[in-house]
């Protein structure tokens, strides 16, 4: 009877702890939905953060070095620590500085714990703040549709102060960075279920979708996007946040662009521009999710904005007066609209060779800004621009970007409007089976 009734309990403690069985479960990959803001422009994200659990809304920031939110309004969590000076967990985050509050302890205040400079990289603001670990869970995918949630006990992250959030969209409480950093949000979800240091992106003017990991990525219709062009990731070696310690690389994503062409001809402005110099870090081309459109330096997008505008007048598009921050505009009269955006001349960012080309046809080069009148949808970043080339989201939009930080390199689709799908076409219905009822006894 004694012995019957252990095993019984053993029985129970064994299916008992399959039922909660998270930690049995290793996803292969992990997802984030990615919206874009009417208002600023911005994608933001979710981040399923705390205990007990906020869903907290963050900008997501491609180059972004950490996650990071506000933790002086409205933090409240019994699983938020701070790390010990010279912990393992601040040695990861790179600092090295140890702070000291005198003010009541709360999160974000906490004596004996190291601290980083979390960023607004949309107002080039950063401050100082202490480093923080919380529970997170965020779903798991197969590439097709979200699967069941898991946890990540003490995902690391910066403690941002309220005015941080200054230029944000609408309540969003922090930035999710994305960037190349052992802290960078790719790099820790692949440490917290050992696989691939990999992620794509794939931002549309709705809801997009981000996946982490190694999975096939398939848009409903059901259709698979493979075959990417790849090209090297370049590493700056000097940082481009708003703040940062002597010799820190940046964690942003930099591509080595060679040559930009207008209906195939290349665009003349000095080449010494799409270089980075290693000494300075100025100069290249990154890609950024907080600048609404491709940024360029005066030179190139005066090159850019005249090829085009020439190429446009042999189709008989018409100029008009130019819509800020836009530097050509042109009625939409004349001008057919297909599948991949309105028929305008194309531009093509060359790479390593001129094979792998990203291609910005119509959807991603022209912003409605009237019900007649279409504007080249890139601005001029000044004769000092720090980074020459800024491709930003218009032109990420509905291009399925795979970076992979393992081997260095980034994949893009280019246009997936051709194939009949968009990244809008993620299919967010879950798969996951809410009940654990058939481990029960
Ligand atoms: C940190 O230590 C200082 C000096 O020892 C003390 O005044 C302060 O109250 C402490 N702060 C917290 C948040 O514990
Ligand atoms: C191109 O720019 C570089 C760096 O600004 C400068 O040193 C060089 O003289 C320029 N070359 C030409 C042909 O203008
Ligand atoms: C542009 O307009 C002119 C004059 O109306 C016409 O002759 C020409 O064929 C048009 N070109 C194109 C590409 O439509
Ligand atoms: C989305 O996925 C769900 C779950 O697999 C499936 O039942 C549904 O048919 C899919 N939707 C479309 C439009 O295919």
């Amino acid at each position: 009877m004694a012995s019957s009734s252990i095993i019984f309990s053993l029985l129970f403690l064994f299916f008992f702890s399959l039922s909660s069985a998270q930690p049995s479960f290793r996803p292969k990959a992990l997802l984030l939905p990615v919206t874009k803001d009417k208002s600023t422009l911005q994608y933001t994200t979710v981040i399923n953060q705390r205990t007990p659990h906020v869903a907290a809304s963050v900008v997501f920031d491609l180059g972004g070095r950490n996650l990071w939110v506000d933790c002086d309004k409205d933090y409240v969590s019994t699983t938020y620590r701070s790390p010990r000076c010279n912990s393992a967990v601040c040695s990861r985050t790179g600092s090295t500085a140890c702070g000291t509050c005198f003010s009541p302890p709360s999160p974000g205040c906490s004596n004996n714990t190291c601290s980083l400079m979390p960023d607004n990289s949309v107002t080039g603001t950063a401050t100082s703040g202490e480093v923080a670990t919380d529970v997170v869970s965020i779903q798991s995918t197969d590439g097709r549709n979200p699967g069941r949630a898991v946890k990540i006990p003490n995902l690391i992250f910066g403690c941002g102060a309220t005015f941080l959030l200054e230029g944000l969209a609408p309540g969003t409480v922090g930035m999710a960075g994305m960037g190349r950093h052992n802290i960078g949000l790719p790099s820790q979800f692949a440490a917290a279920f050992s696989f691939n240091r990999k992620f794509a992106v794939c931002l549309t003017s709705g809801r997009g979708v981000a996946f982490f990991g190694n999975v096939p990525y398939i848009l409903l219709p059901g259709i698979l996007i493979s075959r990417l062009k790849t090209t090297p990731l370049l590493i700056n070696p000097v940082s481009t946040a708003s703040a940062y310690s002597e010799g820190e690389k940046s964690t942003e994503y930099f591509i080595g662009v060679t040559d930009i062409k207008v209906l195939e001809k290349s665009i003349s402005f000095n080449q010494t521009l799409l270089k980075i110099d290693a000494t300075i870090g100025v100069g290249g081309t990154k890609i950024s999710t907080v600048d609404p459109y491709t940024v360029m330096e005066t030179s190139i997008f005066n090159g850019l904005t005249s090829a085009f505008v020439g190429a446009a007048a042999l189709r008989n598009i018409t100029r008009v007066s130019s819509v800020k921050p836009f530097g050509a505009c042109f009625s939409s009269r004349n001008v057919y609209k297909t599948r991949v955006g309105y028929s305008v001349p194309d531009i093509q960012l060359v790479l390593q060779n001129n094979d792998i080309v990203w291609r910005i046809l119509g959807a991603n080069s022209m912003v409605t800004v009237s019900p007649d009148v279409i504007c080249l949808g890139f601005v001029d970043g000044g004769v000092n621009a720090r980074t020459s080339v800024v491709i930003g989201g218009l032109q990420l939009e509905d291009n399925l970007v795979e970076f992979d930080l393992a081997s260095n390199r980034l994949g893009f689709s280019n246009t997936l409007l051709g194939l009949q799908t968009s990244c809008a076409n993620f299919n967010f219905t879950s798969t996951s089976t809410t009940s654990t009822a058939r481990y029960v006894l």
